[in-house]
């Protein structure tokens, strides 16, 4: 065994053994030539595929973790199972009992917590934005989560949704009338959240990449995907850039770059929506969150991507490839094209698909069908 072998071996042993004290049952291994309990074991082991136009006209190798091939549809279905199954194991959710699990999200993760807690005897209260695409509101009303729907506001205000869900769980807790508990999930600071991307998305990846990547790229929402991957890989290699992916609007590219949260929109007067200024949903954000923080060393820098790119892009890639993809996911691969254009030849980017285009037929893909189908790379980066 060479001394790299018993060094990459070391590092996943204590890697390994620092997740499974958190970590417990939140990452299955998806033998689809087993028989399954139900859908909390069918999340993880998402494909990666090559993506062939970008590759061939860029001299690099690009790829794409599909998270959206995820019961629930997105990468936030293991964040989900890992926040449950954390609260099962200290007792505070307990099947059956008639629980309610709070969370407040712009949609995604929702969806996630509504069929985990179906599967697993729990109820999903959902506190979103009221401007959330038409698909991801009517999925949750389907699976029959509770919705409590609030006007786009900052964090700091007591109605965000974030706020809002976490007061409806203190209720439920403090409420001496019933047994049932309430929990708030707290996507954005809980720490199974990083965790459950630490123990199983960023080794997956790394096996499915024979343990040759030159870039990971990803956005940040909560910032748990681009934390736990990128600590992961540190503990694998010391090679991988791991590199943000920012919509405009957001404040996480100048953060990255220059260590200011700062975006021009911010300038009194120009900012048109409250939260992040672009159509993009599920990443871009103007506040540090406790779940970015446990990655924000091991990330080397940041690309900007304007909504315009991203719409193009998300037209390439099915006009292209047949790759149906959300407005993260088409983000992350026009920032994983413009590394492209300075990286080595033939370098291996990795860029995440959180979620399919079907969750943004209504926003993002209504612009994405306007743009000619036969759009050549050139003009979607210009
Ligand atoms: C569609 C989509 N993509 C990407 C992300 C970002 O993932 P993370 O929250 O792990 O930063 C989210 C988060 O909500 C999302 O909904």
């Amino acid at each position: 065994m060479s001394a790299k072998s018993v060094l990459y071996a070391l590092a996943l042993i204590i890697g390994s053994s620092y997740v499974t004290y958190t970590i417990v049952n939140s990452s299955p291994q998806k033998d689809t030539s087993k028989k399954k309990k139900n859908v909390a074991d069918l999340i993880g082991n998402t494909p990666m595929v090559h993506i062939a136009s970008l590759s061939k006209q860029t001299g690099c190798e690009i790829y794409a973790k599909l998270e959206m091939a995820n019961p629930g549809g997105s990468a936030k279905d293991r964040v989900a199972l890992s926040v449950i199954r954390h609260f099962e194991n200290i007792g505070e959710l307990v099947p059956g009992r008639g629980d309610v699990l709070f969370e407040g999200t712009s949609g995604s993760t929702g969806i996630s917590f509504a069929m985990l807690c179906n599967a697993l005897g729990y109820t999903a209260h959902i506190c979103l934005p009221d401007d959330t695409s038409n698909e991801k509101l009517q999925l949750l009303e389907s699976y029959g989560a509770e919705i409590e729907k609030v006007k786009p506001a900052s964090i700091v205000d007591p109605n965000q949704y974030v706020n809002a869900a976490r007061k409806g769980a203190l209720q439920l807790k403090n409420d001496k009338t019933t047994a049932s508990n309430g929990v708030f999930a707290d996507q954005f600071e809980n720490d199974n959240n990083w965790r459950a991307h630490y123990a199983a998305t960023g080794p997956e990846i790394w096996e499915q990449m024979d343990h040759d990547i030159d870039y990971f790229v990803t956005g940040s929402g909560t910032g748990g995907t681009i934390a736990g991957c990128s600590r992961f890989f540190r503990t694998v290699s010391n090679k991988i850039k791991v590199v943000l992916a920012d919509p405009q609007g957001s404040g996480m590219y100048n953060r990255v770059k220059y260590g200011v949260m700062y975006d021009g929109v911010e300038k009194e007067g120009t900012r048109r929506r409250h939260q992040v200024d672009t159509i993009i949903e599920g990443i871009g954000l103007n506040r540090v969150t406790h779940n970015f923080l446990q990655g924000e060393h091991c990330i080397d820098d940041a690309v900007r991507v304007t909504d315009e790119q991203a719409v193009r892009m998300a037209r390439f890639l099915s006009s292209n490839d047949g790759l149906f993809v959300g407005s993260s996911s088409s983000i992350n691969a026009v920032a994983a094209v413009k590394i492209a254009k300075t990286a080595k030849k033939g370098s291996k980017i990795v860029i995440i698909a959180c979620d399919s285009g079907t969750r943004h037929l209504s926003k993002f893909w209504k612009h994405a069908l306007e743009v000619d189908r036969n759009i050549t790379l050139g003009e979607v980066i210009q």
